[in-house]
């Protein structure tokens, strides 16, 4: 049977992106139980109403890629203790025009790290909170990874063997949720 196709969006266009390293470590950890790529947010113009309805190509793109996704993948920084706005402005293209949510239904594991103690832990939040919102299946428990230079080393591999671990207990339940979701449900007795 194929792996289910995990989309990964990382709410940082830094080009070092700390987020981004641990987004391709995670891809990394998880190859065995999804099929990952990576969702390009940082060319999707700006948010406006008036072009919900004929969207730009890179909004028919980026949609296009939420809608054969089977679960999303989240890796966001923290910024002013909350979601980045590139990050927001991609939840928002996602979510309309009205009646055409991309994120409803959609299974997401939300993650994302900083170098500060609490690991982007309030943008988290917002972001659990805006997504439940709309409709996704959040994966539960928390998971802010405080960033240390040598967390990621030049492979893509996690180094530190307790997080390495923390992380593919993620994973393993996640890939059942999307597993669980995907099936069809029992009819009534
Ligand atoms: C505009 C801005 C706001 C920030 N606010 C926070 C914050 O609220 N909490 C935090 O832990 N780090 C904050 N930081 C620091 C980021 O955690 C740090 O820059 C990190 O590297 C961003 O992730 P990235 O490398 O994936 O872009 C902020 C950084 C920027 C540029």
């Amino acid at each position: 049977m194929a792996k289910p196709h995990l989309a990964v969006i990382v709410g940082s266009n830094r080009r070092e992106s700390i987020n981004r390293k641990l987004a391709h470590a995670i891809a990394k950890l998880g190859e065995d139980e999804f099929d990952a790529s990576f969702v390009r947010i940082d060319d999707l113009p700006m948010f406006n109403q008036d072009h919900e309805g004929n969207p730009p190509a890179e909004v028919v793109r980026f949609k296009n890629e939420l809608a054969r996704a089977d679960g999303i993948l989240f890796v966001t920084p923290e910024h002013d203790r909350s979601i980045p706005a590139l990050l927001k402005n991609a939840v928002d293209w996602g979510a309309r025009p009205y009646g055409k949510n991309s994120w409803t239904g959609k299974p997401a594991f939300i993650t994302g790290t900083s170098p500060g103690a609490i690991g982007s832990a309030l943008a988290q939040q917002h972001l659990r909170s805006v997504m439940t919102g709309l409709g996704m299946i959040l994966l539960g428990g928390e998971s802010y990874i405080s960033f240390k230079p040598n967390l990621v080393d030049d492979h893509g591999n996690i180094t530190d063997e307790s997080t390495r671990k923390f992380l593919r207990s993620f994973l393993d339940r996640f890939a059942s949720l999307v597993v669980r979701l995907s099936q069809p449900a029992p009819s009534p007795a």
